[in-house]
């Protein structure tokens, strides 16, 4: 398959960018069967902009405090997307809370990378959340994007044990690495058709999955799931 016959990813992006990178690097390496057509920022200073400029995407800003209110600015979202014709559309690190009719035009297509073991922690300072928990696990999800917060369904989960004497920026430290292989596993899993949205469950192999996948244990970082003799 060509580059530009390739299955094309958006990015959605508020800050850094990191994800963005790493989804890059695993396109690069042959990882991801995909083309990330482009990133798409809501602030003008997000430095994922610039990070998508280095890596050759396109980098678009859809200024939110350009538009009057949400639905336009949505509105402005959903018209750039859609120009890039994505299969699916990654939030990473997308700071804006999406409204409902936003969210069911691209259901089952919609994706979310959130530094929790969801549904523990949803929301913001989910590190610090952990620790205050006592959490003997911490991690991130990979969902499908529901109107509701963080609350839609989960494929798959990076986790690891949390240390005596743990802070928040140890645990922010050895997720994000984490991150980087999950989110891009994830897509590659999705790109093979194998997983889908139905109603609220997410299907794989036309099963309900009745757990998330484990990065490691039941996803492995090319996206094959691991221990089901998945050839293909
Ligand atoms: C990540 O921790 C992700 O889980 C959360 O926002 C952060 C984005 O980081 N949703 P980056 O911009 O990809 O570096």
């Amino acid at each position: 398959m060509s580059g530009a016959d390739r299955p094309r990813l958006v990015v959605l992006l508020s800050g850094r960018g990191s994800n963005l990178a790493a989804l890059c690097r695993a396109v690069e390496s042959g990882k991801l069967p995909a083309r990330i057509a482009a990133a798409v920022a809501d602030q003008p200073d997000a430095a994922g902009l610039a990070r998508a400029r280095e890596a050759g995407i396109d980098a678009v800003l859809v200024d939110r405090d350009r538009h009057r209110d949400r639905a336009s600015f949505e509105s402005s979202l959903a018209v750039a997307i859609d120009g890039f014709e994505p299969r699916y559309i990654l939030l990473a690190g997308f700071m804006r809370v999406l409204g409902e009719r936003f969210v069911e035009r691209y259901r089952g297509r919609l994706l979310n990378i959130h530094p929790s073991l969801l549904p523990r922690h949803r929301g913001l300072y989910t590190h610090r959340r952990a620790l205050d928990a006592g959490d003997a696990e911490h991690g991130a999800s990979v969902h499908f994007v529901t109107p509701a917060l963080d609350a839609g369904p989960v494929i798959s989960q990076a986790r690891f044990d949390v240390r005596p004497g743990d802070t928040p920026d140890a645990l922010a430290d050895r997720l994000l690495p984490l991150e980087h292989v999950l989110y891009p596993a994830t897509v590659a899993l999705l790109l093979r058709r194998r997983v889908e949205l139905r109603d609220d469950t997410v299907l794989i192999d036309k099963q309900a999955l009745e757990r998330p996948l484990v990065l490691g244990a039941d996803l492995g970082p090319d996206g094959r799931v691991l221990g089901h003799g998945d050839g293909g």
